[in-house]
């Protein structure tokens, strides 16, 4: 466990740490999940008091602030701060979202942050994607073809071809959506869940890819996509605008057509 000194104003009770803001004119709450493997204690909720006069707009900016300032011991994930990494995706008072293009002026009242749900923590505020990741590669996410590349020339589209692909590609991979959906949350062993769905769908769209009844037919299983129910959180949730219960959709239908 890293050693720190708790700042003035900071105080560790029975519940978690808080720390107040004084003299201040706008002064949010945060109240954060914590929990250290390594400590043996139980998860709990540590209140942090911020001045937003001295803090940036969003929600990473916060998270940031009290790693700098109050707590070092603190952990998250974030890298781009423009919401292309994913890597920040977190549950913001209820909703699952990126901290880095969450406004905190947009949540209501004392804002509580949570790791994303119904997945294994690390520690604090991350959680462990190794299972989402090995589903990723599941779904060979790359470009397979059987026929030789024209010699000199790339594999080209057209813009229609390209087209297909909008709505897709934009997919950074944060699990927002398959952490919000219920069916992912109770099958997540064998359901794929809407991102990597998602994924897949990307590469079945991409007419460069040569192999594409193989990759129906690896979806072809009443619980890698079938696990399905339309929900659609997994839409309302994600942080790009994409759809992924239509790229679902848009599978089932190929699936059907090619067996009539
Ligand atoms: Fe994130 Fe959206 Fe991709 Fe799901 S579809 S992983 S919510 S960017
Ligand atoms: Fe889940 Fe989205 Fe289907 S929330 S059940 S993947 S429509
Ligand atoms: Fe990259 Fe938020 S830090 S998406």
């Amino acid at each position: 466990m890293v050693a720190f000194t708790l700042p003035k104003n900071s105080r560790i009770n029975r519940r978690g740490r808080e720390h107040r803001v004084e003299g201040a004119a706008r002064v949010r709450r945060l109240k954060v999940y914590r929990w250290d493997p390594e400590s043996g204690e139980n998860p709990r909720f540590d209140t942090f008091e911020i001045d937003l006069d001295t803090c940036g707009p969003m929600v990473l900016d916060a998270l940031i602030k009290i790693k700098n300032e109050i707590d070092p011991t603190l952990t998250f994930r974030r890298s781009c701060r423009e919401g292309i990494c994913g890597s920040c995706s977190m549950n913001l008072n209820g909703r699952n979202g990126l901290a880095c293009t969450t406004a905190i002026e947009d949540l209501k009242g004392e804002i509580r942050i949570t790791p994303l749900p119904h997945m294994e923590v690390v520690k604090d505020l991350v959680p462990d994607f190794t299972h989402f990741y090995a589903q990723y590669a599941s779904i060979r996410p790359w470009l397979q073809t059987v026929t030789t590349q024209p010699s000199g020339k790339e594999r080209l589209q057209t813009p229609q071809q390209r087209e297909k692909l909008d709505g897709l590609y934009e997919c950074i991979l944060c699990a927002c959506c398959s952490t919000g959906c219920p069916s992912y949350w109770w099958n997540s062993d064998k359901f794929l869940g809407p991102a990597i769905l998602l994924q897949a769908y990307r590469w079945i769209s991409d007419s460069r890819d040569e192999v594409t009844g193989d990759r129906l037919d690896e979806l072809e299983d009443p619980f890698r996509l079938y696990r399905c129910h339309t929900i659609m959180n997994c839409a309302n949730v994600c942080p790009k605008g994409l759809n992924p219960a239509k790229a679902i959709a848009e599978i089932k239908k190929l699936q059907v057509e090619r067996d009539i």
